[in-house]
């Protein structure tokens, strides 16, 4: 791209990734106020719904549940988590989910690449019979201070490292979305690095919690969720989780996500979750929740700490927790 993304100036931020949390409670009390919102935007669905009963991997759902994975919160409804969404290819604003309709999710050819054994490409199809599902409650945190709790299904990362086979040199996994202009009209917006990208270590991809996601309340993931298969990391902020993957590359160099391209100094690689490291505009201190919009005080790791702390115990140089 010819375009520097890095010499943007300080201002041109994205509207969501900037707006103060405060902002997102003004908007949705207005919306319920209103009348407007979910109930409406549900009908909307309805129809589009009918589409995904044909998806092919339809019969893998409900997954069996997981009883490991237990919340201190009630669930998020669906209706909620599915008409609050970040998807840029779809648009900045949250009212994605009609948008994202547009998203072809058949034939889905998944790359696995980089420094593995043997380069592979699967059909998506393939990939979701060959391992396992499960549902998992997860917390999910966004970076703008808002968090949800959603049934996943999906299988862990690690499975899917273990069918890549990766070289000893590889030290990073870095995943790419889909790039289809045409497809996913947010594409065309220049300010950009398209594709999305994001990366973890070998050593994160290797913790049972980072979760490949296929499915969500008992059945597969919706458009507006990253279908047809995303990440859930849930003790980094909601960004790394990238959505709608088409590869997966075993690389030796730390990957650039595409919010770090953009503001390296607001988001950077590591970025997990810390009430006591604000964002250089706005505090991490607490979370809103969406579906009750209590809020609630935010845990480091977002309440994983003992499962992924110690992933972090000597890269006390780093950037952790932005
Ligand atoms: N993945 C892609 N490809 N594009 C995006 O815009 N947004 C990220 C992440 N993954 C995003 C993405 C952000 S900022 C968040 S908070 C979560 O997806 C939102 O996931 P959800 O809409 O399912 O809640």
């Amino acid at each position: 791209m010819v375009f520097s993304i890095r010499s943007r100036p300080s201002w041109a931020i994205p509207e969501a990734l900037a707006t103060p949390e405060t902002a997102f409670v003004d908007r949705r009390t207005l919306l319920a106020g209103m009348g407007l919102g979910l109930a409406g935007a549900t009908l909307g669905l309805s129809r589009k719904a009918r589409a995904e009963d044909a998806d092919p991997t339809a019969d893998l759902y409900p997954a069996k549940k997981n009883e490991a994975f237990k919340l201190d919160r009630d669930l998020t409804p669906e209706d909620v988590n599915a008409h609050y969404n970040n998807f840029y290819e779809y648009g900045t604003q949250k009212g994605i989910a009609e948008a994202a309709q547009a998203l072809k999710t058949r034939p889905w050819d998944i790359e696995i690449g980089g420094l593995v054994e043997k380069p592979f490409t699967i059909g998506f199809d393939e990939l979701v019979r060959k391992i396992p599902l499960e549902t998992r409650l997860y917390r999910h945190r966004c970076v703008e201070a808002w968090s949800m709790t959603i049934p996943w299904a999906g299988f862990p990362l690690n499975k899917l490292v273990a069918l890549a086979k990766p070289q000893a040199s590889a030290k990073y996994i870095r995943f790419e979305t889909f790039l289809d202009p045409e497809m996913a009209p947010g594409q065309n917006d220049f300010l950009y690095p398209w594709p999305y990208i994001e990366g973890v270590t070998v050593e994160e991809a290797a913790n049972d919690l980072a979760f490949v996601v296929t499915g969500a309340y008992d059945k597969p993931v919706a458009k507006q969720h990253g279908a047809p298969i995303r990440l859930a990391l849930p003790w980094k902020y909601g960004f790394k989780s990238i959505k709608s993957i088409r590869k997966f590359d075993f690389v030796e160099e730390q990957p650039v996500g595409l919010w770090e391209a953009i503001q390296p100094q607001e988001y950077g690689f590591w970025a997990n979750v810390n009430p006591e490291v604000p964002h250089p505009r706005w505090s991490q201190a607490m979370e809103r929740v969406l579906h009750s919009g209590d809020f609630v005080l935010t845990q480091i790791y977002n309440g994983y700490g003992a499962e992924v702390a110690s992933l972090y115990a000597n890269l006390g140089n780093e950037r952790l927790f932005m």
